[in-house]
């Protein structure tokens, strides 16, 4: 199949192309940067350079691929550095997933391609009531903190209008939390250097739950949406949901960091903020069940602690990358 991958690129997106590539697909990579286009070619794919917020740039990288199947995989968080102003931090990956979101819909579809694939997020943004592991068609949380808010409204719009399509499959795929090579939790990564160093303390109980996928898995499941599954939402997360007092003591082992300490929730707001509070006190899991039952979607990974001890770094995702981690040793 004739496959579009816009944000090809990133921590994902590269692991996408390369397992797109290796499942016998052609794959049209984009990015916005003509430097990362040799990279993508050594991927496999041929690689066209389209900037997701400007329409006409869209629709022209689009229309000359003429694709079957589009993946949006756009976001803009690797300035991001703490959860404090959490809708600031998101400010530009909100636009992706809004404007650019309808500009790479509206180009999907006058292309004639037959089904599109979007990334969504499923943890924080459920319903922090009742049961501790949520499915797709549990509530998304009706009440966020302020500072959250655009966010969620983003990621509702993108989920709105990719499912509510005649004439194109839509998909959102609601990834857990990633981690992995090119992560924020991978070799290297802000998060696990943070624990590493000993800052990245448990605030209150540490009893809100996480779900984490590693970005192989990710792409896996995201490959086989291509030609299994309804139009619709899937939460792409692994099998265990655990509690982030739990996850952090478990990183901390896996990378030699420190025993993470623990401080009080007032202190954790006003040192993080009320996200950071949220995600470490109320957050709720999700179940990767539709996924598995529907997509047919086995992990390597099927649950975060093998894959903190071993998939932390994934190997290289191209010649290039193996030639800069043998210079950086
Ligand atoms: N996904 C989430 O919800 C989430 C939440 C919290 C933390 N994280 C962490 O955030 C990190 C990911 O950072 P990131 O968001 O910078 O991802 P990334 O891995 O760099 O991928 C983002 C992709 O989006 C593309 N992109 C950004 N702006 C674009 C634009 N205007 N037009 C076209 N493409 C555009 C980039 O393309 P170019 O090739 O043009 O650069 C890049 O390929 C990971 O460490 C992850 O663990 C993710």
């Amino acid at each position: 199949m004739k496959v579009f991958v816009a944000g090809a690129g990133g921590a994902l997106g590269r692991r996408l192309v390369l397992t797109l590539v290796a499942h016998g697909h052609e794959v049209v990579a984009a990015t916005r940067s003509p430097e990362k286009t040799r990279l993508l070619r050594e991927l496999g794919a041929e690689a066209v350079v389209a900037d997701g917020l400007e329409k006409a740039s869209v629709m022209r990288a689009v229309l000359g691929a003429e694709p079957e199947a589009v993946v949006h995989q756009m976001t803009a968080l690797a300035a991001a550095t703490s959860l404090r102003r959490f809708d600031k931090q998101f400010a530009l990956t909100n636009r992706l997933r809004t404007e650019g979101l309808d500009y790479l819909l509206e180009a999907a579809r006058t292309a004639g391609a037959r089904r599109f694939i979007a990334q969504s997020f499923g943890n924080w943004n459920y319903a922090r009531v009742r049961g501790r592991v949520k499915v797709e068609d549990d509530p998304l949380d009706p009440d966020p903190p302020r500072s959250m808010r655009e966010t969620l409204a983003a990621i509702r719009h993108l989920e709105a209008a990719v499912t509510g399509q005649d004439d194109i499959e839509g998909m959102a795929l609601r990834y857990g939390n990633f981690y992995g090579p090119g992560t924020g939790i991978g070799v290297g990564g802000p998060l696990v250097e943070t624990v590493r160093k000993g800052r990245l303390p448990v605030i209150g109980d540490g009893a809100g739950i996480w779900s984490f996928v590693h970005v192989d898995d990710a792409a896996a499941a995201t490959a086989l949406a291509l030609d299994r599954g309804q139009p619709g939402i899937y939460n792409i997360a692994d099998d265990e949901p655990a509690a982030a007092a739990t996850w952090l003591s478990e990183l901390a082992k896996a990378v030699g960091a420190p025993r993470p300490r623990h401080v009080p929730i007032w202190l954790g707001r006003l040192a993080a903020g009320d996200a950071a509070v949220l995600m470490f006190t109320q957050t709720r899991g999700a179940s990767n069940a539709k996924a598995k039952r529907e997509l047919g979607w086995q992990l390597v990974y099927p649950s975060w602690r093998e894959g903190f001890r071993r998939g932390l770094d994934g190997g290289a995702a191209t010649p290039a990358d193996a030639g800069e981690r043998r210079t950086a040793r």
